[in-house]
């Protein structure tokens, strides 16, 4: 485990996708034994935790997202022995790991619901939303899923609708039903007691449904751009308030154990109150959630310091923020964010690094990996096939280890699952070879989290915001980040007395010269009162 205690704040986590980290064997799909295989380099790298995209048993609908048995690990990726050795093998290096938890849903593979399928009256029924037919003979109402196709599937046997917020072959679970809660309890000691470092809880806002199944109502003018994508506001399909008590029992099971695992949650809720109200007020409830205000906000100054200081004003006291920008869903943020222009992707990591929190970061993102266009033809992710984006693949790549064949992704002749990009510099080798490299860069900032000098939970206090440069202090340091692509000369009140820790930008200025700050297109700096 990590040295630190609790070991989650201000922590650095790293997430994992399995398949495309590194292929131990030779079958084209990443594996539990490649990332045990290359903690030396996570280590490296300064991660405190890795938080690992679903191990568990799974016919692959959604990669791991439809899971089969919660006790067990997908053999396509290891064993149970290999996490078991991978916990052990990561403690050695202060390194912790986190598996990803799907309590919204399971895998229609699942025995629960082939038993909840087999009738009415079969003893696992009611863990799942069943409905009779709507007065026309369709479904129970208008709640969609996430392909945008209805969320409900007859069962021609009973005659019922069953529901699914996400594929048909994902049902989801009637958290209304106390066994289910028992289950997923046993769940989560049964992990913490093999030594897990925490959770990543899957659509952690979704649980509860409306108990009676009320339609969605149509979106407003004011909800949030990601929620004006759909036609409907899922406030009766999810975002229930129940889904709290949840999280309540949840942590005094994680709070009993000595690794103190934590709990992020994969928090889909864009009003920053009730984005903290999963922190919980009174009584705590996740330790982290994911803040997809701020990974959905346009890179520019103006719009990420509005979600960070209405975030930060929305938690509640000594909650730990999470800042992150990529992930296995919404792409990665070199490409999304920054044009896979490498000053852009240094200055993004900058401010990541220096929000005060934890940080999380996808694989790939200290090399500043682009998304890969994936050929139609090659493309698996069903749920955004259809997508002209290029649907979730795109993301998911094998990491580029090298500039050998198969960028050192796989030891094997099999193809890789998903196609690798073009193999340009961009890969672990050569950026560690380059002290110029966004890699190298990473490094730098990892250094200063590890000695607690940046990413500290002291207040973030405003110095400066203009449509190109955004300044903020937090403890003694200060960060000035150029989120454009021209030169921005500004004054920085008493900065003559501050002391360079780190710039993004070719030019590396000394104390003296800070009088006026002169940036350099998406320049960004660490500046401290103390040398
Ligand atoms: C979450 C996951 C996503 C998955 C979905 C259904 O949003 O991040 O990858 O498809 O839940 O489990
Ligand atoms: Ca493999």
């Amino acid at each position: 485990m990590p040295r630190k205690t609790p070991w989650w704040r201000s922590a650095t986590i790293y997430q994992i996708y399995v398949r495309s980290f590194r292929d131990s064997n030779g079958d084209g799909v990443g594996d539990l034994a490649g990332i045990c295989e290359n903690l030396d380099y996570l280590q490296w790298l300064g991660t405190d935790a890795l938080w690992l995209s679903p191990c568990m048993p799974s016919p692959n609908a959604d990669f791991g997202y439809d899971v089969a048995d919660y006790f067990d690990v997908h053999p396509e990726l290891g064993t149970l022995a290999d996490l078991d050795r991978l916990i052990v093998e990561a403690a050695r290096r202060d390194i912790g790991i986190m598996l990803d938890l799907v309590p919204n849903h399971t895998s229609s593979a699942h025995p629960w619901f082939v038993d909840a399928r087999s009738g009415p009256g079969s003893s696992h029924r009611d863990y799942y939303v069943w409905s009779d037919p709507g007065p026309d003979g369709g479904p129970p109402n208008n709640w969609v899923c996430a392909t945008g196709a209805p969320a409900w599937t007859y069962d021609a046997e009973s005659g019922q609708y069953y529901l699914h917020n996400f594929l048909p072959s994902q049902p989801d679970l009637n958290w209304w039903h106390e066994p289910v809660h028992e289950e997923f309890e046993e769940i989560l000691h049964f992990w913490f007691d093999r030594g897990v470092a925490g959770f990543r809880i899957d659509v952690a806002h979704g649980l509860y449904k409306d108990a009676l199944l009320q339609d969605n109502p149509p979106v407003l003018p004011t909800d949030h751009p990601v929620i004006r994508r759909g036609k409907l506001r899922p406030v009766y399909s999810s975002h229930r308030p129940e889904v709290h008590q949840i999280y309540r029992r949840w942590r005094q099971i994680a709070d009993g154990y000595e690794q103190e695992p934590a709990l992020l949650g994969e928090t889909w809720e864009f009003d920053y109150q009730r984005f903290g109200d999963y922190y919980g007020r009174e009584v705590p409830e996740l330790h982290m959630g994911f803040n997809f205000g701020f990974v959905e906000a346009a890179f520019r100054a103006p719009d990420l310091a509005e979600v960070v200081e209405g975030t930060l004003a929305g938690l509640p006291p000594g909650a730990m923020p999470v800042w992150t920008a990529s992930n296995h869903d919404v792409g990665r943020f070199p490409t999304r964010w920054c044009g896979n222009d490498a000053r852009a992707v240094k200055a993004a990591l900058t401010v990541l690094s220096t929000l005060p929190g934890t940080l999380v970061l996808y694989y790939g993102d200290e090399l500043g990996m682009a998304d890969v266009a994936v050929p139609e033809a090659l493309r698996l992710d069903e749920m955004t096939m259809n997508k002209p984006d290029g649907g979730r693949d795109r993301c998911r790549t094998p990491m580029p280890w090298s500039s050998d064949e198969n960028a050192g992704f796989t030891s094997g002749s099999a193809r890789p699952w998903l196609p690798l990009g073009e193999i340009g510099a961009t890969n672990v080798r050569d950026e560690q070879a380059d002290p110029g490299s966004v890699l190298n860069f990473w490094r730098q900032l990892a250094a200063l989290r590890r000695d607690g000098r940046i990413g500290g939970v002291e207040k973030l206090e405003r110095v400066l915001l203009d449509d190109q440069v955004w300044a903020y202090r937090v403890g003694e340091v200060t960060t000035v980040a150029n989120l454009s692509d021209q030169v921005a000369l500004r004054p920085l009140p008493g900065a003559g007395q501050l002391s360079v820790l780190a710039s993004s930008g070719a030019s590396h200025p000394g104390a003296e010269a800070l009088g006026d700050v002169r940036l350099d297109p998406w320049q960004a700096l660490v500046l401290s009162t103390r040398p």
